[in-house]
């Protein structure tokens, strides 16, 4: 690795931040968080060392699915403010060596989009054929609902013209015919049209199921969908040289690894998959106390190709699924982490955030954080973490971890100065409301959350060789330890972290010379191919092995 490596392939360690416009922050006192607001905000990310700022949907919306469901793909939610406050964002952002990518969403639109009602309008619609239709529900159609407690099947039957459209996702997101050439060219409009105005690139919504086309009478003029992907990205590629495709696609490491592309080549399809697996067996080993389950999952976990990376996160916008673990080990978390039922959602996974998990023990929530940080692959943040917000358990489904970012003590949160009222959503109470947990108290605390992150941003981009290196993970004696190394020919770094409550020591075997503390000052020898590491309960330290 060259550190101008670094720079071309940005992504690899960059620090990526999700936030939704919406409740991050009000510009114009109206209640809502708009693109104004949020400019005025770039300097704390810019302070905080993020390096590429991911917009959840912002486009013109009815808003029944946050966003998710759009009807216009060509302009700026008039909530949020207009295309010219987007660019200036976009421009302001840039200035501060930030990069923007968004959301975008392939596998429907909403019902109200003007496709949908000229397509139900009549089966002679042009766009007809942009959706998917038929005249029964086919056996051989996409299995699985997405959202069980809101649906039960994946075919809505339209009375107008007697057919059946197809909706991964809920009824009122009808899902768009990718197999159709003339949707395809409109999604690569969609994505030259943002790539113009200054985005770097697309978190891509639900990847495997616009892919999928079981059950759609066209699927033949898409015989490999992952074709399609390969022309995304190559269109991507000649648009904008440094753009990238954040794939969500949740499934075991072998099925997502036919989202890179080609194995043996760079990464021809998706630059980066979310690391679905690992999140989740990180719950596990939490609450087991035991590093165990996290570190089978990373020996499971292939490498990449040679361009790509793995996007790790702690939390995301959605419910924290524990779709990938057993029954039993998916019962164990739940006991651990939100035992009563309003805590949990769809049977699979919990609508929680990490420090109330946790019973607000900031020894364990700064571990977690030192993980998502020194593991490899790419740390994507979503909005608040970096203070310890909690959910508003009060706010129904995944909403309750989507509350107004929380900058000031007070009602309003700093979010905005209308009334509370008239906020998208409801700010959180209790112990992890804005009177305690704040971007401004934590701000010049040297001990807050907010500095532990800034510490881990620093350390992380200080160390390539956390991203880039080749990873091992090394045995400790004790499985409530998690020991590994990340090298490149140049560097290594060793890093320790303690699942347990007790001090330990950590007795390892590498070759003689120092360790650096890097996120704190102190060194230690290692001499005849040993060294004792001594850690704090819940404790972590990250070393710089030179020889
Ligand atoms: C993705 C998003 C989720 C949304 C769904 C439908 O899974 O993460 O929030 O509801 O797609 O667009």
């Amino acid at each position: 690795m060259r550190l101008t490596d670094t720079a071309d392939l940005w992504w690899k360690n960059a620090v990526i931040y999700c936030l939704d416009v919406e409740t991050f922050q009000d510009g114009n006192g109206d209640g809502c968080g708009d693109f104004v607001g949020l400019t005025q905000r770039i300097d704390y990310f810019a302070r905080l060392g993020v390096t590429c700022l991911w917009l959840m949907p912002f486009l013109p919306t009815p808003d029944r699915d946050d966003g998710y469901d759009i009807t216009d793909f060509y302009s700026v939610d008039p909530r949020l403010g207009t295309l010219g406050e987007f660019a200036e964002f976009v421009r302001t952002a840039r200035d501060r060596g930030l990069r923007v990518i968004a959301d975008l969403v392939v596998n429907h639109t909403s019902a109200e989009h003007p496709w949908f009602r000229s397509a139900r309008s009549s089966r002679e619609s042009p766009y007809r054929d942009w959706y998917v239709w038929r005249d029964e529900p086919p056996r051989d159609g996409p299995k699985g609902v997405v959202f069980p407690d809101k649906e039960d099947s994946l075919w809505e039957y339209d009375e107008n013209t007697d057919q059946y459209y197809l909706h991964r996702f809920y009824k009122h997101q009808p899902d768009l015919n990718v197999a159709n050439p003339a949707v395809r060219d409109e999604m690569a409009r969609v994505m030259g049209f943002w790539l113009q105005l200054g985005l770097s690139g697309f978190r891509v919504d639900a990847v495997p199921f616009f892919l999928e086309t079981a059950g759609n009478a066209d699927a033949h003029q898409l015989p490999d969908p992952h074709d399609y992907l390969v022309d995304l990205r190559a269109f991507l590629a000649r648009r904008q040289g440094e753009a990238v495709l954040l794939g969500e696609v949740n499934l075991p490491y072998k099925d997502t690894m036919a989202f890179y592309g080609d194995p043996e080549g760079v990464g021809d399809e998706l630059t980066m998959c979310f690391d679905f697996v690992g999140m989740q067996r990180m719950y596990l080993a939490l609450a087991r106390g035991s590093s165990a389950p996290l570190a089978e999952a990373l020996r499971e976990r292939p490498e990449p190709p040679r361009d790509a990376q793995w996007a790790t996160f702690v939390r995301n916008h959605d419910e924290l699924t524990l779709d990938k673990l057993t029954d039993d080990e998916r019962e164990e978390v739940f006991a651990a982490f939100g035992p009563s039922e309003d805590m949990q959602l769809y049977g699979r996974g919990l609508r929680r955030r990490l420090p109330p998990m946790l019973g607000g023990d900031m020894r364990r929530v700064k571990m977690v954080y030192s993980l998502l940080f020194s593991l490899p692959g790419t740390p994507v943040l979503f909005y608040g973490e970096e203070i310890g917000m909690g959910e508003n358990l009060a706010v129904e489904g995944r909403a309750a971890v989507r509350t107004p970012m929380q900058w000031e003590p007070g009602p309003g949160a700093g979010f905005s100065t209308a009334d509370p009222e008239r906020f998208p959503a409801p700010v959180t109470t209790g112990e992890f409301g804005p009177d305690e947990v704040n971007v401004r108290a934590q701000r010049r605390d040297p001990d807050s959350l907010l500095s532990w992150i800034k510490r881990l941003v620093e350390g992380y981009r200080e160390c390539p060789e956390l991203a880039w290196g080749e990873f091992e993970i090394i045995d400790a004696g004790d499985d409530a330890l998690f020991v590994h190394r990340c090298a490149t020919p140049d560097r290594a770094a060793v890093i320790v972290h303690n699942f347990s409550d007790r001090p330990l020591e950590a007795e390892l075997e590498l070759p003689d010379g120092t360790l650096d503390d890097v996120l704190v000052d102190g060194t230690l020898s290692v001499r005849g191919g040993r060294v004792t590491v001594p850690i704090e309960p819940f404790g972590c330290r990250w070393f710089r092995h030179s020889r």
